[in-house]
């Protein structure tokens, strides 16, 4: 197996950056160097270095002046939304029977989700985005769908099949027991083959009645290893349909906890308006709160209150996530753009080097799989992004000002998207130059 070593500007982060002066939160090389080998980061460090380690073989790649870090973290996005994205005019529950749960019966069709798959992955990789926990649609075939081109391309990603057998169309509901059978089935033949991990997706608790909930938590039971992604508490009419149809619940969260849904592989995107017991009750299991700012601004479902939820007495662990199609852009980069405005509606901020922790590090704590992405640390997988700050006439511009890394990076957050993104390493791989991402969808 040849190796490969990359050179430029390397930033990995250790731990959360307190200030834009706490270095020793991070590691940046100047001129650094990243070798590869069998998919992984088997050097990494100063270049001079590294290059010491390479083998006579080597294939070198200098991406200087370029930032290499490791590949983004989506932790909450729908695949079968692509063509839901930009649908005018409805908050949540409106926007789910209007626009989404039609356009998901689409994905009984193995074809259809094959092919939306493959785009997705594509627009994914594109704004180097190397991992998402992705949800499917309720039809076995759009998990099939999405594993096999994940798989394909070797990368790191976390899906599941949605269970859902109320309130919603019959084209896109199942049952307590298919959605049980299904997702096992699933989770046989993809969990643990290549890079995949299976998800048990109950969609939320409004479309997935008291049986089905039952047989989610049993799935938990029986695979304590498997990450459970689900919605949670993300506007007002959710909140009280759902209290509705629980009634013996003592609030949203309540209902997952019935059900032994809460836990350290538990992924809840929105997590909006939680009370303080809910936040306590997430705290205390290890869950996960979902930050979708894109999502909360464009379906006007709030304001998400990070800072608060981060540094309570009892804190959060939390991720950050696109949430396509209600959330308006594949980009992380442009999702922790609108991040640091609904933050900053808080009166709160939060600095360029945490932005991007949470982009890499911090999304891969937050969905337990830090062992393997979010680091350039030797060991971990070749997962990697390319970015130029420079990528367009106005980021140049404003460069000519930019000083120093912490605004070199903000810039990026700011005026940065897909452009930005010059070259994506899956698993070693230089997708943008092998796949041809870099022209327009086929
Ligand atoms: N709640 C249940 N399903 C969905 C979905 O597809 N998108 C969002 N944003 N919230 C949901
Ligand atoms: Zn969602």
């Amino acid at each position: 197996m040849t190796s490969t070593l990359l050179r430029g500007r390397t930033l990995s982060f250790l731990r959360w950056p307190e200030t834009v002066d706490d270095h020793s939160a991070w590691r940046y090389e100047d001129d650094g160097g990243l070798l590869l080998r069998d998919g992984r980061i088997v050097a990494a460090g100063a270049y001079a270095e590294v290059e010491k380690k390479a083998d006579e073989g080597v294939k070198k790649i200098d991406h200087r002046p370029h930032l290499l870090l490791p590949g983004f973290i989506d932790a909450h996005a729908h695949f079968p939304q692509m063509q839901v994205i930009a649908s005018y005019g409805a908050e949540l529950l409106d926007w789910l029977n209007t626009y989404t749960f039609p356009e998901e019966t689409k994905f009984q069709n193995a074809q259809h989700g094959r092919r939306i798959a493959r785009l997705f992955l594509d627009e994914m990789v594109r704004h180097g985005t190397t991992t998402v926990a992705a949800y499917c649609s309720v039809h076995r075939e759009s998990a099939e769908a999405f594993f096999a081109e994940s798989h394909d391309r070797n990368m790191l990603n976390v899906a599941g099949k949605v269970m859902m057998d109320r309130n919603a169309p019959e084209g896109v509901l199942d049952t307590p027991q298919s959605a049980y059978d299904d997702s096992k089935a699933l989770i046989a033949e993809w969990h643990g083959k290549g890079r995949q991990h299976y998800a048990i997706t109950p969609r939320f608790a409004i479309t997935s009645s008291p049986e089905q909930l039952e047989m989610a938590g049993a799935l938990c039971r029986e695979h304590p290893d498997l990450h459970m992604q689900t919605h949670l508490s993300e506007n007002h009419a959710e909140i009280a349909f759902t209290l509705q149809l629980y009634p013996q619940a003592h609030d949203y969260t309540d209902v997952y906890e019935q059900y032994g849904l809460l836990g350290r592989k538990s992924l809840f995107g929105h997590c909006i308006h939680l009370s303080e017991r809910e936040a306590d009750a997430l705290s205390d299991t290890g869950s996960v709160a979902v930050f979708c700012p894109t999502s909360n601004l464009f379906l006007g479902s709030g304001l998400f209150d990070y800072q608060r939820y981060r540094t309570r007495e009892k804190a959060l662990r939390i991720a950050a996530a696109t949430d396509v199609g209600g959330g308006t852009n594949y980009s992380m980069l442009r999702t922790m753009d609108e991040g640091y405005k609904a933050i900053a509606l808080n009166g709160e901020k939060l600095n360029p080097f945490q932005s991007f922790w949470q982009l890499t590090r911090g999304n891969a704590e937050a969905l337990s799989i830090v062992e393997r992405i979010g680091t350039l640390d030797q060991g971990s997988d070749a997962d990697i992004v390319v970015l130029d700050a420079r990528a367009t006439p106005a980021m140049r511009l404003r460069m000519e000002t930019a000083d120093t890394l912490a605004e070199e990076l903000f810039l990026l957050q700011t005026l940065g998207d897909d452009r930005a993104v010059r070259e994506v390493y899956v698993a070693g791989r230089a997708m943008k130059c092998d796949l041809g991402l870099n022209v327009a969808m086929k």
